[in-house]
């Protein structure tokens, strides 16, 4: 192995879900380099779909006041992307795995129901990240330029961890998208498809005391010739 497959190795085994940050702001010079790195994403045609708008400071404590409130009082979710239904079969053990792992870290009973809403509900406040980022895609986007943002995304939480900063992708962010696009005052016709919570990572929260693991290669790959 050279310096550098072990260097990647060693980032994309830092990088995790983490669901509990300190409070302190990430410096402007610190966000600047991150998400200068993160625009070197790849993308269909190097159209670059992604729009971003980051929330720090009173527009994150606006943000976080308006989503939990759409998130506690409305029984419906109001998201510019349809929610998947449901998982079945080896997806839906695979989900269980990890919300077990999670449940267990943080003592949340899967038959308590209201200790899971509880949980549920702190992906409004962001995990209480500093700052999060809300990607929009333009509205004439489909499922490639989707792609796209799943690669600008998966760059910009590698760039984070390479300064030892910590994330969570979040597709709670988009269920209230008309909410988002208020407090942000964007363009309606934007469609938002996920948000991610970032900052520093509290090392003791409860939730940070779990990793999800993976399938063996075999059970999602097919080597063929
Ligand atoms: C597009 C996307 C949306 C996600 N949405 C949420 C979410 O709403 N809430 C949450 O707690 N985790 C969310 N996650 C985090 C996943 O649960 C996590 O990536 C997965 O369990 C693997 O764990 P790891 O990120 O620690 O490796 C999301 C991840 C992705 C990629």
């Amino acid at each position: 192995m050279s310096d550098m497959d072990e260097m990647l190795t060693a980032l994309l085994a830092r990088r995790r879900s983490v669901r509990g940050f300190m409070p302190a702001d990430v410096p402007a010079d610190q966000m600047r380099r991150i998400f200068s790195n993160a625009q070197l994403a790849p993308s269909n045609c190097n159209v670059q779909p992604w729009i971003v708008h980051i929330v720090s400071g009173g527009k994150a404590a606006e943000m976080r006041q308006a989503l939990e409130g759409a998130a506690t009082d409305r029984s419906e979710v109001r998201p510019d992307f349809e929610l998947t239904e449901g998982y079945a079969g080896i997806y839906r053990s695979r989900q269980i795995d990890a919300a077990k792992a999670l449940f267990a870290a943080t003592g949340v009973g899967r038959e308590d129901p209201q200790a899971r809403r509880a949980s549920f509900i702190r992906n409004f406040r962001f995990f209480d990240a500093p700052h999060a980022a809300f990607i929009f895609l333009p509205p004439w986007a489909g499922w490639r330029e989707a792609a796209d943002v799943g690669m600008y995304a998966q760059t910009l939480m590698l760039a984070l961890s390479a300064e030892g900063l910590a994330s969570c992708a979040q597709g709670a962010l988009s269920h209230h998208a008309d909410v988002v696009k208020r407090v942000l005052g964007v363009d309606e016709e934007l469609r938002l498809l996920f948000g991610i919570a970032f900052g520093f990572e509290d090392p003791d929260h409860p939730a940070n005391q779990t990793r999800t693991d993976r399938a063996p290669i075999a059970e999602n790959h097919c080597f063929h010739g």
